[in-house]
């Protein structure tokens, strides 16, 4: 029985990726590395660290560590100037009342992020609230598709995994949702995340007991 849902951040309640998009392609472009909007893609659910070290292989740069800490300090100042900026009306669509009507409906909630700006950005948005609790890049070490994301987000809401759904917009987190004994529901198209157990282009016009029917009818 699903007990636990478990979001992922960017991509699924809110679109950042086009602000780490701007924030990267800033750095990339003082560091003459020619990064693109496709390249982009391969950076969801991607610690910062590990964003860095693929736009240096995009552009074949290499750096001592100390250097490529100070990039990515560098990134996020760029990146927290468009955070102060967000507003609770970039939310995505039906996200909010979904995440109200799961809550009256008896589910626990909780945050699923790599990202360390993530109470930030949900305090941005006005629904910390919303969620029991909240499992970020501050507290894990493993990025996903490492498990460790969800197992601590469950063991917070104290659920077995087995109870629980994890709700991802980018392959790593599906991957880390399966590797956590989790459903795993995509948000996004079927050529982006193949290994979805359902697949969703976002959390309007749908209610959460739909979504639990679809999961039990999955084999797994
Ligand atoms: C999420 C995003 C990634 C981002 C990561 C770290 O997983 O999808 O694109 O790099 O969080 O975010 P941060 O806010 O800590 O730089
Ligand atoms: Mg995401």
């Amino acid at each position: 029985e699903i007990k636990g849902l478990l979001f992922d951040l960017d991509g699924v309640i809110v679109d950042t990726a086009k602000y780490h998009y701007l924030a990267w392609k800033k750095l990339a472009d003082d560091l003459d590395i020619n990064f693109t909007e496709k390249d982009n893609e391969r950076l969801k659910g991607v610690s910062r660290m590990r964003s860095f070290e693929i736009i240096l292989e995009i552009g074949g740069v290499t750096m001592p560590e100390e250097e490529k800490e100070k990039n990515c300090t560098k990134k996020n100042d760029i990146y927290l100037e468009y955070i102060y900026q967000l507003k609770s009306d970039e939310i995505l669509p039906g996200v909010r009342k979904f995440l109200e009507d799961a809550r009256a409906g008896g589910y626990r909630l909780a945050l699923g992020s790599a990202s360390r700006n993530a109470k930030l950005i949900l305090e941005k948005l006005g629904i910390t609230d919303l969620f029991d609790e909240i499992a970020d890049g501050t507290i894990v070490s493993n990025a996903k598709p490492d498990p460790e994301i969800f197992l601590k987000g469950a063991e917070l809401l104290k659920l077995p995994s087995d109870s629980c759904a994890v709700f991802e917009d980018a392959a790593a987190g599906i991957e880390a949702a399966h590797n956590a004994g989790m459903y795993a529901v995509g948000i996004g198209t079927e050529e982006n995340l193949p290994e979805a157990d359902i697949i969703l282009p976002g959390l309007n016009n749908i209610t959460i007991e739909d979504i639990v029917k679809k999961l039990q009818e999955v084999e797994r």
